[in-house]
């Protein structure tokens, strides 16, 4: 049945930001942080200490995580993608990290310009790393749904593959795309090197309950379900029902963003994250307790909308405001 308690993991000032073309300034993203951890929300994705130059608006990764007033109980987790990046995350004071896999090379190579494989390498060493430190370390598999490069793989073709290649993985896949395999795959390494959470990310907002039903049924079999989180953008607009496709299948951790705001830098044409504001609004509607104040993610919505002089992605924000 559903769960009683659906945790919102806020991506707002991370994959909300990341991919603003004008760069917000620094304390316009510390008082966004700020308004948040006063609405009850659990989590609050900070930050990413990546490259400036392959990410700009991440530049102000410290001054960030050094400016945000911390509140008790709300966790900071900032985006990790090697050892450098997970180094000055801890100097700077951040207590938990992401590290972001993908369950496509060609993205993998785009977004973090290394094959998955290399990019589980790096990862093990923060995992190792945060281990020694007592750093809990969550993990990211983006294109678990469908790749901005890759077309689709259908089962046929999957059926193909295993004709040359006969292994026993293909032919337990058989009856699903590569895709799901791949993220099944990749989600377990995550697991396996001691992430405590696995967010399973419809990178480019492709999915289905369908294809969201599906891909979970085999992951759910590898993966202890109070471990997996689902990370939906909304760019065929299919985010709430995937969620709550998920939610039905017993997910309780869900990650999305204030206002709707984001997209990838390298997935074009990605929109952003489900607004935080319709997640709430719609567990709110069944009975599901969140611990967050819808009407004060609201006004931190509109603050945010206001700094970047956006309208609101949230429907539930457009609704309200208008009335
Ligand atoms: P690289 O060029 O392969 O790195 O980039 P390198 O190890 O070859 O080093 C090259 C230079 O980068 C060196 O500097 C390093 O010091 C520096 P130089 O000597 O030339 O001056 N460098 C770094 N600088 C700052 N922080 C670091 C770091 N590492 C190396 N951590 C790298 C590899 C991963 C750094 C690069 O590809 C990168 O920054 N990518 C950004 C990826 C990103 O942020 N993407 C968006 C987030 S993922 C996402 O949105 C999906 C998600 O939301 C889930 C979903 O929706 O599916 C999570
Ligand atoms: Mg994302």
């Amino acid at each position: 049945g559903l769960p009683e308690y659906v945790k919102i993991v806020e991506v707002g000032p991370r994959d909300g930001l990341q991919n603003e073309k004008v760069i917000v300034p620094t304390d316009t993203k510390i008082e966004l942080i700020n308004r948040l951890s006063k609405t009850g929300l659990p989590a609050i994705e900070v930050t990413s200490f990546v490259s400036s130059k392959w990410v700009p608006q991440m530049a102000d990764h410290k001054e960030v995580m050094r400016g945000i007033e911390r509140h008790p109980g709300v966790q900071y987790p900032v985006l990790t993608p090697n050892l450098k990046g997970f180094h000055s995350a801890i100097a700077a004071g951040a207590t938990e990290v992401s590290v972001f896999g993908a369950a496509s090379e060609s993205f993998s190579k785009m977004n973090i310009n290394c094959s998955i494989e290399e990019s589980i390498e790096k990862f093990e060493e923060v995992a190792k790393s945060a281990r020694n430190m007592n750093i809990p370390v969550r993990g990211y598999v983006s294109c678990a749904l469908g790749c901005p490069y890759e077309g689709d793989i259908t089962p046929a073709k999957v059926a193909e593959r295993w004709q040359t290649e006969k292994t026993e993985e293909w032919n337990t896949s058989i009856i699903f795309c590569r895709k799901m395999k791949s993220a099944l795959g990749v989600s377990k390494r995550l697991y396996s090197m001691g992430c405590y959470e696995i967010s399973l990310g419809d990178t480019i907002g492709v999915g289905t309950p369908g294809s969201m039903k599906r891909m979970l049924e085999a992951v759910m079999k590898e993966i202890p379900l109070s471990a997996l989180a689902v990370h939906c953008h909304d760019t065929y607009g299919q985010a709430l029902a995937n969620i709550l496709t998920a939610i039905q299948m017993g997910v309780a951790v869900v990650d999305s963003s204030v206002a709707g705001l984001g997209g990838c830098p390298y997935a074009k044409g990605a929109t952003g994250n489900v607004a935080t504001e319709d997640v709430i609004y719609m567990l709110n509607g069944l009975g599901i307790n969140t611990g967050v104040n819808l009407y004060t993610v609201m006004e931190a919505g509109n603050f945010i909308c206001t700094a970047l002089n956006k309208k609101t992605n949230s429907k539930v924000a457009q609704a309200s405001f208008n009335t």
